[in-house]
């Protein structure tokens, strides 16, 4: 296997343009299963995941052509409504077919995804919203069989905030009878990317974005062009990058707008972030403040930025305490981090972090796509060589960022297996 091998200490200076959003992308393709005819996507990141959605929707009978960030999908012909164990269990995003499929096809089986490395990870809110709309579930070897002859459009309110699941139910609500209320929806700027498209597929979609999406069901919907909006997540792990090496970068692409807690909280341990042009400058400065975070469902700091902001916060000055409030297990990469020399203590679903001066280079392993880009982060802030390995996790979400860190100035490369 691959590893990235970085030498620490370089300041990030120059330029440097964000991809498409992961977590905008996997829905989206999802959606494309509604209606006949061609779709047309641009601006799409070059990631494992998709590649997996992509096998995903091939499997199911969609034809699919593409590369370099451009692709048509057209799912005309659904030749199956199986998504199977072997590939749901690379990627539990492959969960976004379900909906589509029963809308469209009135029947689908999923294999349920498992847990994974962050946690259990349930879909039973996916399926509660599918059966309150009419749809027969029986969960038989490890898949869910699912059939409906009609949805109906529902009241429904989420026990617990849920990207995927309310992405689920609304891309389900569009084709149904009637309309369908979702309360307690997840307001993240890739649910609205979603029904954004859904709109323009001819969907009735009212209030993404806020906690309370309105779906008025229609007959059919056909296919659209859409460019899918940057992504946040790789946004702030630049800027965290920044942060960490005193540097001096301009993001291009940056959605600005929908960072602002992260970029709240980069304010406060001293960075300067602002617009500039067509980017956003951000400038890391030498004294680190620490500061303390709490992970909550989007407008709130989001869990996909809590392992970079650790290693932001492992060379502050003082102590900070980091909550994770929506995983129950996503602090694998703290021991990682304790063997480069950060001072953190885990109690219960929260960090206490010390800041030191310094961290040392180590031979550390990636574990989930965050934790990798933490551990990368860590090293270019490191004294000496960092070598991580299993950077498979890190290419599910990041398009080439050893490439983009190199290009600011990073001594990083990637090393093939063997070498
Ligand atoms: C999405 O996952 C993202 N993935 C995750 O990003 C992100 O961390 C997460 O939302 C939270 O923001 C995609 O969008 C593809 P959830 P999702 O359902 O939808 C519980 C990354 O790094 N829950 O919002 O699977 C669940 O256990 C990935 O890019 C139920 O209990 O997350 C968790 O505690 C990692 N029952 C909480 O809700 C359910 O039916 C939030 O999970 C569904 C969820």
């Amino acid at each position: 296997m691959d590893r990235i091998v970085i030498r620490g200490g370089e300041r990030l200076i120059g330029e440097v343009e964000v991809s498409g959003s992961k977590n905008a992308t996997l829905p989206i393709f999802a959606s494309s299963l509604l209606s006949m005819g061609d779709h047309r996507f641009y601006n799409v990141p070059n990631l494992r995941d998709v590649q997996t959605i992509i096998k995903v929707l091939k499997n199911l009978g969609v034809k699919i052509s593409g590369d370099g960030g451009e692709y048509r999908i057209d799912a005309t012909e659904i030749g199956n409504e199986e998504a199977p164990y072997d590939l749901v269990k690379t990627m539990r995003a492959s969960i976004l077919v379900l909906g589509p499929l029963v809308a469209r096809m009135k029947k689908a089986t999923v294999s349920l995804p498992g847990g994974c490395a962050i946690g259990a990870r349930p879909i039973n809110l996916h399926l509660m919203g599918l059966e309150a709309m009419g749809a027969k579930i029986e969960l038989r070897h490890g898949y869910i069989e699912a059939k409906a002859d009609v949805l109906k459009g529902v009241n429904l309110s989420f026990d617990t905030i849920t990207v995927t699941g309310t992405e689920n139910l609304m891309m389900a609500a569009t084709l149904a009878q009637g309309k369908t209320i979702l309360q307690n929806a997840a307001m993240e700027p890739e649910v609205v990317d979603l029904a954004n498209v859904l709109n323009k597929m001819g969907a009735k979609i009212y209030g993404a974005g806020t906690n309370v999406i309105e779906i008025e069901g229609v007959e059919s919907l056909h296919a659209i062009e859409h460019t899918i909006i940057p992504d946040r997540i790789e946004a702030g792990t630049l800027m965290v990058a920044a942060g960490l090496t005193r540097g001096n970068i301009k993001i291009l692409h940056c959605p600005f707008s929908d960072m602002e807690m992260v970029i709240h909280k980069l304010r406060d341990s001293g960075m300067e972030i602002e617009p500039e042009g067509d980017g956003v400058r951000v400038v890391g400065m030498k004294r680190i403040r620490s500061v303390d975070v709490k992970t909550q469902p989007y407008p709130g700091f989001p869990t996909d930025m809590q392992a970079q902001f650790m290693v932001l916060m492992s060379l502050a000055r003082g102590l900070s305490v980091i909550s994770e409030t929506i995983f129950e297990n996503r602090f694998i990469h703290v021991s990682e981090l304790q063997r480069m020399g950060a001072d953190i203590r885990i109690q219960g679903n929260s960090a206490i972090i010390q800041g030191v001066e310094s961290l040392s280079g180590a031979p550390v392993m990636a574990t989930d796509l965050r934790a990798s880009a933490s551990l990368i982060l860590a090293g270019l802030a490191s004294e000496g060589v960092t070598e991580v390995s299993r950077i498979y996790h890190l290419e599910r979400g990041y398009e080439g960022l050893d490439k983009k860190l190199a290009k600011l100035g990073a001594n990083i490369k990637r090393v093939k297996e063997g070498d």
